[in-house]
Formats: structure tokens, sequence, C-alpha cells
């Protein structure tokens, strides 16, 4: 079973392709043990599209995201080979100078912690402009005028005095508004969004995904999308991947996982969504814990909290088989 990107149906002007990455993080305290935070994972992305990676904390998605751009601290980090095409260009082959170019004028990115991704004694004005400044040849008056309006864009009113503001003058919620603001505010090609509305209340939530959606189909920009929230995955993704310990488990259009899942992990998350908010009924969730770096288990890392497991999931990892709508790293859909 060959695992490429070919699978997931992807067709057409593809500006990412991340082929079988993987990441390891040293244990520390003297020993030279490596956990596996990143075991395998492959996916591309075309424009205009959002793909959608979803999964339980801990299964490696932000990890994922941060390789892409080599953005992992090496050490405690490893990465263990893979590829980033990106736009056509090899972005490991990149020098550190090629690769900061890139980021700065290709790519956006919203980190899942914005309180520490602002840095604390530099103005937000100061910040949000750096990108277009270094990278765009943007005069500063002028990236300053766009600083201000994407504030207000956001949600953020006094845009004009609240460019002056330090990151600690703001609240989180308005703080990961500037984050992504700031992400946006070079028209990337690529924008890549790890959580990027969690701490915000729903009101604002909406409005910052419909801006998302308006970049994407203003510009044809591709977005990757880390969440939890099922219900953001519906009104947003193109594609999702689900992963589980490390490996994309599931992974196809989002009408196929959402509506006709065949492993029994997404089947479980879909379970566990809230259906009727309003009664408040409680979610059922999936039994057990996420195993962690050092406690993986054999065969499919799913098989210790899977209704259906049998005698082979506990031997042998399954690949990714076609299902009847999606890729499934499950033997039941060999
Ligand atoms: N700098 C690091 N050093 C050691 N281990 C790390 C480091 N960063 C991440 N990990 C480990 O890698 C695994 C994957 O972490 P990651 O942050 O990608 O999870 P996640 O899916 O984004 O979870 P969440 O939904 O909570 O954000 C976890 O077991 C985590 O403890
Ligand atoms: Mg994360």
């Amino acid at each position: 079973m060959v695992e490429t990107a070919k699978q997931t149906g992807f067709a057409g002007n593809v500006l990412l392709e991340a082929k079988d990455l993987r990441v390891g993080f040293m244990r520390g305290g003297g020993s030279d043990e490596i956990g596996v935070a990143v075991d395998g994972v492959s996916f591309s992305l075309s424009r205009g599209k959002t793909l959608c990676l979803v999964g339980e904390s801990g299964c490696g998605k932000s990890v994922t995201a941060l390789r892409l751009l080599r953005l992992l601290p090496v050490p405690p980090a490893r990465l263990f080979g893979g590829s980033v095409i990106f736009d056509g260009q090899d972005l490991d082959a990149m020098s550190a100078t090629e690769l900061r170019r890139i980021r700065g004028r290709q790519t956006g990115m919203i980190f899942q912690d914005p309180m520490t991704s602002l840095n604390p004694v530099m103005r937000v004005g100061v910040q949000m402009t750096e990108a277009l400044r270094l990278h765009c040849g943007i005069s500063a008056q002028e990236a300053l005028v766009a600083a201000i309006d994407m504030l207000e864009r956001v949600g953020i009113a006094n845009g004009m005095s609240r460019v002056r503001d330090f990151p600690h003058q703001m609240s989180g919620g308005m703080r990961q508004r500037v984050m992504i603001g700031m992400s946006m505010l070079t028209n990337p090609d690529l924008l890549i969004a790890d959580e990027p509305t969690t701490a915000l209340d729903v009101t604002v939530q909406k409005q910052i995904l419909e801006l998302m959606r308006d970049l994407l189909d203003n510009s044809g920009s591709a977005l990757l999308l880390i969440t939890h929230n099922l219900g953001i995955v519906e009104q947003m993704a193109d594609e999702v991947a689900i992963m589980y310990s490390g490996r994309i488990v599931e992974q196809g259009s989002a009408a196929a996982v959402l509506d006709s899942p065949a492993h029994p992990y997404t089947l479980g998350l879909l379970r566990s969504r809230p259906r009727n908010a309003a009664r408040k009924q409680r979610l059922e969730a999936i039994a057990g814990t996420v195993p962690n770096l050092w406690n993986s288990p054999n065969g499919c890392a799913f098989h210790p909290r899977c209704p259906s497991a049998h005698e082979k999931c506990r031997r042998e990892r399954p690949p990714l088989f076609a299902a009847k709508a999606t890729f499934s790293r499950c033997w039941l859909a060999q």
C-alpha cells in the first residue's frame, strides 16, 4: 500500500505537499530515548481549499504544523526525513534565509498560544507590520495603515490607538485576534491556523472564520486549520484528516469523513459531538485515554479503545486502506 497524497482525492493545483513527516522528541533528563510524536504523516493541500486537521489533545496536530515550516526546536525535536514541497519548492532543502522569506511573505501562521508567540516588549503595530515591511517592500507608514484596518476587520475597535499597545495591555481574546490579523496581512498563499478561535466567544469566532473564508475566496489562498471543534470542521473544511497518536487514521473530503466515516475513532469522535447543544446532553466520550509518546501500543494505536478491535489489530499496524468513501487506517476497511 503506497500512501501518496493522490489517495486523498485532491486534484489540480497543489500548493502544499507533505510526505511521510516523522518527528520525535528526546526524553531528556540524560536519557537518549526518543518518543515519536508524528509518524508518517502525508497530505496535500490545493489552492483555495481548506484542510482541517482534527484529533484529541496530544495526537500531534501542532507538531505536524510546526514541522511544515521547520519551526520546531531541534533538539529536543528530531526530524526523521519526510519532505515538504510548497509552491513547487522543497522547504527542507532551503537555506535559513530563504525559509524566512517564505515564512514572512508566502505563509501566515496563527500559533495555538498567542500569548507566548507575541513579543511582550514590542508594540502591537510594530509586530503586526514586520513581515510587510521586511518582506513585501511596503513603507512603515503604509504598513501601519494596513494594520489599523486589519485590527478593525478582526473586531478590535480604535485600531489607531491600539497599534501603540503592548501585548499585555490587551485581553487574551484580543491578542488572539492580533495574531490572526497579523497572519493575514501579507495575504499569504498558505495560512496555517492552529486552534485560532478557541479563546473567542461564538460571535467573534464566526466573524473571524468568515474573514478567513473571504481571504480564501478572494485570493485563492489555502488554509490548514487545526481544530477540535467539529462544528468548525463542518463550516470550513473541504478536506479532513483525522489524527490519532501521531498518524492520520482517516482522510478524505469533508462530506465523506463527516457522513461516511470508516474508522472507529472517527465514528467515536462524531458520536461525542453535542448534537443538540440546547439540551446540553452529555457527550458520549470515547472510553480510555490517548496514548502518549512513551506508551504507544503495538499494532493499531487505537485498539485498546476500539469497540471493534480483534486479534490482528493488537499485533499489526494497519496501513491506509481505500474504504467506502474515505481512506482509513483500519483493518476493518481492508
Ligand atoms: N517541545 C516538546 N518537547 C517534548 N515533547 C513535545 C514537545 N512538543 C510536543 N511534544 C509532544 O508531542 C506530542 C504531540 O503534541 P502536539 O502539541 O502536536 O499535540 P496536539 O495534537 O497539538 O494537542 P492539543 O490539541 O492539545 O494542542 C505530545 O505528546 C506532546 O507532549
Ligand atoms: Mg496543539
